[in-house]
C-alpha cells in the first residue's frame, strides 16, 4: 500500500497543495527513495474498471465545448487519501490539472487559425490522466490516437471510461444531426484507433505499436516535401498545417536562397528521419499537460518524444506551469533541455496569467 510521505508542508494554504507534493516528489522528501516502476503494459478497453463511485461530470470550456470527465476517489483506486502524487507509485493521473484544459483551448485555437488539423493524425498523448487533450484529438478527425499514463489503474479506471463517454456522446450527437439533415453538420469520423499504454516514459517506446508498425519510408518523404516546395516555391508548408507568413522572394538569386536555407533547416529532420527508429512511422502530434513538474524525469520525457515523434513535420503540444516554485521544473526549464539538443525549437502559443495557480504556459515544439 502507498503511502505519503509526512508534510512538510502542513498548514499551508490549499492552493499551495499540487505544488508542494510535486515538490516532495522532485527533491526526493519522501522517506524511502521511490520503488522501481510498474511494468509497462497495454491496457485493453476491455479492461476497464467500472468504480461505482465513477461520476460523471461536464467540463464545460469556453467557446461552449464541453468534454464530460470522471470524478474518482484516490482512495478507491490506489487506497491513498488526500494526495496528488506518491513519486514512483502514483503520478497525479486521477486529477484533473489546470494545464489539461488550457491545452483543450488552445488546440481549438490552433485549429481555428488554421495552425492545426487533427484530421487523419497519429496522435499520442503522454501522462493523460483523465486525456481530454486526446479526447478532443478523436473528436476532430485524428485516425490514431493513443493514451499513455503511469499508472494502469488510471487507464483502468478514468481514461477508458472518459473516452467512452466522450466518444458515446458524440456518436449520438452525429446521428441526431444525420437524422435533422436540415442541421448542418461537421462530417468528422469518430472510429479512430484508439489504444491505451500504461507504464514508465523510460521504458515505454517498444510498446507503441505506431512507432513499430507502419510502414512508412520518412526519407523519401523529407525528399518529396523539398521537390514539392521547389516546384511551388511558396515557402506556405510549415509545420503541421501552419502556414508561414513570408513573402515571397522577388529574385531568382532570393529565390534559391530561401531554397537553400530552408533545405538546410530541415536536414536536421532529414538527418533524424534516416538515424532514428522512426524509419517506419511516429506520432505526427503528441499532447501532453502538466507533465514537466519533475526535472530528473526531463531526459526520459524527451527522450520518449524523440523516439516517437514523426520528423520532419511532427509537433509537440506541452501546457503546464512556467515555474514548479521550489522545485526547478516547469515550462522553461524543458524547454531549455529540449532546444540544447538542437533538434526541435519551441514556440510559445499561449500564457494564461489568471491568478488561479502560477503562469501557464503552451509551447509548441517542432523540428528545426
Ligand atoms: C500531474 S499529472 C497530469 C495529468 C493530466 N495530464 C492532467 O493535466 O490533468 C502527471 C502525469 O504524468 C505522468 N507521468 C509522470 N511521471 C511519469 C513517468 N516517469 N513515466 C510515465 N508517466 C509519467 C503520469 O501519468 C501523470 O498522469
Amino acid at each position: 500500500m502507498a503511502t505519503r510521505a509526512p508534510s512538510l508542508f502542513a498548514g499551508l494554504p490549499q492552493g499551495l497543495f499540487q505544488s508542494m507534493d510535486m515538490l516532495q516528489s522532485v527533491c526526493g522528501f519522501s522517506e524511502n527513495p521511490p520503488p522501481h516502476p510498474p511494468p509497462c503494459e497495454e491496457v485493453l478497453p476491455s479492461q476497464v474498471v467500472q468504480l461505482e463511485k465513477y461520476v460523471a461530470e461536464p467540463v464545460n470550456l469556453p467557446g461552449g465545448l464541453s468534454l464530460l470527465k470522471g470524478r474518482v476517489n484516490t482512495a478507491d483506486v490506489f487506497g491513498v487519501s488526500n494526495s496528488d502524487l506518491v513519486p514512483g507509485k502514483y503520478e497525479g493521473g486521477l486529477k484533473l490539472w489546470e494545464s489539461s484544459t488550457d491545452l483543450v483551448n488552445a488546440l481549438k485555437h490552433e485549429i481555428q487559425d488554421g495552425q492545426l488539423s487533427f484530421n487523419g493524425k497519429k496522435v499520442l498523448e503522454l501522462g493523460c490522466g483523465h486525456g481530454l487533450p486526446a479526447i478532443f484529438a478523436c473528436l476532430e478527425g485524428a485516425s490514431t490516437v493513443h493514451f499513455q499514463d503511469f499508472n494502469a489503474e488510471v487507464l483502468r479506471c478514468l481514461t477508458i471510461p472518459n473516452v467512452n463517454l466522450n466518444l458515446e456522446k458524440a456518436h449520438k450527437q452525429q446521428a441526431c444531426h444525420t437524422d435533422n439533415a436540415a442541421i448542418p453538420t461537421k462530417t468528422t469520423a469518430l472510429a479512430p484507433d484508439i489504444h491505451f499504454y500504461a507504464g514508465d516514459w523510460g521504458e515505454l517506446h517498444s510498446l507503441l505499436s505506431v512507432v513499430a508498425t507502419d510502414q512508412v519510408d520518412l526519407a523519401g518523404e523529407v525528399d518529396k516535401i523539398f521537390l514539392e516546395e521547389d516546384v511551388l516555391l511558396d515557402d506556405s508548408g510549415s509545420q503541421d498545417g501552419s502556414s508561414a507568413n513570408q513573402e515571397i522572394p522577388a529574385s531568382s538569386n532570393q529565390i534559391q536562397q530561401v531554397r537553400c536555407t530552408r533545405r538546410h533547416s530541415q536536414c536536421h529532420a532529414c538527418e533524424w528521419a534516416r538515424d532514428s527508429d522512426l524509419s517506419e512511422g511516429g506520432y505526427d502530434i503528441i499532447l501532453m499537460a502538466e507533465t514537466v513538474y519533475s526535472v530528473s524525469s526531463f531526459k526520459k520525457l524527451y527522450g520518449i518524444i524523440k523516439k516517437c515523434l514523426r520528423p520532419p513535420n511532427g509537433v509537440v503540444y506541452l501546457a503546464a506551469k512556467k515555474h514548479y516554485f521550489g522545485v526547478g521544473g516547469g515550462t522553461r526549464q524543458f524547454k531549455s533541455f529540449v532546444e540544447e539538443d538542437g533538434i526541435l525549437g519551441a514556440h510559445l502559443v499561449v500564457d494564461i496569467a489568471d491568478g488561479a495557480s502560477n503562469v501557464r504556459e503552451i509551447w509548441k515544439f517542432f523540428f528545426n
